[in-house]
């Protein structure tokens, strides 16, 4: 069987991007991968720098993942910081890539331009860690969003360079990012993130996604007027969640006009909130019943320690930090 891994940070509340471009996925490949997904806890620090909210939004992301069907029995699902020997391997990999390698990563250079993160050393080494992650658990495949790809293949040359020096160790990864869920476009029609404003949230109150809905950019057409619904925002959101027939349905109220964009966001809205309510309400029951919680996250880390104890061994025999004298 072929072994998938991917993480998500804790950063803020999952959104529509994160939900049909990443988790949606990994909870879709369990059945038919051996499964380790993890709560990237490490990564978020380098934007989350209060305890209440790392600690928060971990619980949170956690109940998000089960609510949403990933089965801990199926799949290993484990925090990063529960396992130490993602720093360390990290380590191991900086003193052999140079930092040519990451003054290339968009993510970085993106950082840089707007000014909007903090330009933190971890900031900039967060593909080695990303790399470790990765490499730790030798994945045939890495289920993410079109957005991480190149990390995915820095982490595939960082494994080059390690084979190479040291000897056959680590398996190549591969990103996988089936085309339909590679991008999705938030409120304004660019791609939705956290760090962009424009989202939908799966999990806010029906205010707050009321809000996050109506606020879907339009342009101007009158209520009247036939609308060409491949060009609007509200439309293919839609899509995402609607039937064939619906689809169709809908296509043809913006065509006939006399159907306004107001009248689309309901639709949307009410789509949205039937789609995800029940997983809403075993949400509910998941947060009342922490104890299961903390069991998951216990299980997750034996199974997660002893898979990457065992590379690890390796790793540090390869290197020469030998266990043992003879
Ligand atoms: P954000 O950009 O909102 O901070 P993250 O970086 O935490 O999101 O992303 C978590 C996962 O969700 C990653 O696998 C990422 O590729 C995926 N993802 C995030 N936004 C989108 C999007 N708009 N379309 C497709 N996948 C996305
Ligand atoms: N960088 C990823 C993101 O922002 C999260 C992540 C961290 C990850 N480590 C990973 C994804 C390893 C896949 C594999 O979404």
């Amino acid at each position: 069987m072929k072994r998938i891994l991917s993480g998500v940070q804790p950063s803020g509340n999952p959104h529509l991007g994160n939900y049909f471009g990443a988790m949606k996925n990994h909870i879709e490949m369990q059945n038919d991968y051996e499964s380790f997904i993890f709560i990237a806890d490490y990564h978020a620090l380098t934007t989350v720098k209060d305890a209440n909210k790392m600690r928060e939004s971990t619980l949170h992301l956690i109940l998000d993942y089960l609510a949403l069907g990933l089965d801990p029995s199926k799949t290993v699902f484990f925090r990063q910081s529960d396992i130490a020997a993602h720093a360390e391997l990290k380590w191991f990999f900086e003193c052999i890539i140079h930092h040519g390698l990451l003054d290339r990563a968009h993510a970085w250079k993106d950082a840089l331009e707007k000014g909007k993160k903090d330009p933190t050393v971890g900031l900039f080494t967060y593909p080695v860690l990303m790399a470790a992650d990765i490499l730790l658990y030798s994945p045939d495949l890495v289920p993410v969003g079109k957005d991480q790809k190149q990390h995915v293949e820095i982490a595939r040359d960082i494994a080059i360079k390690f084979n190479n020096i040291f000897g056959e160790t680590f398996k190549l990864p591969e990103a996988y990012i089936p085309e339909e869920s590679a991008l999705i476009k938030g409120t304004d029609g660019e791609k939705m993130s956290k760090s962009y404003g424009n989202v939908i949230e799966i999990f806010a109150d029906e205010q707050t996604l009321k809000k996050q809905v109506m606020s879907i950019k339009t342009d101007s057409t009158a209520l009247e007027d036939p609308k060409n619904p491949d060009s609007c925002n509200v439309f293919y959101l839609y899509k995402l969640f609607a039937s064939n027939e619906e689809i169709h349905d809908l296509s043809e109220k913006y065509k006939s006009g006399g159907f306004g964009f107001g009248d689309a966001k309901k639709l949307l809205l009410a789509k949205i909130l039937e789609y995800f309510a029940p997983y809403r309400e075993k949400r509910i029951e998941l947060e009342k019943n922490l104890d299961y919680i903390n069991e998951v996250l216990e299980l997750g880390a034996e199974k997660a320690k002893k898979v990457s104890g065992e590379l690890m061994d390796q790793v540090k025999e390869r290197i020469g930090y030998t266990k043992k004298f003879v």
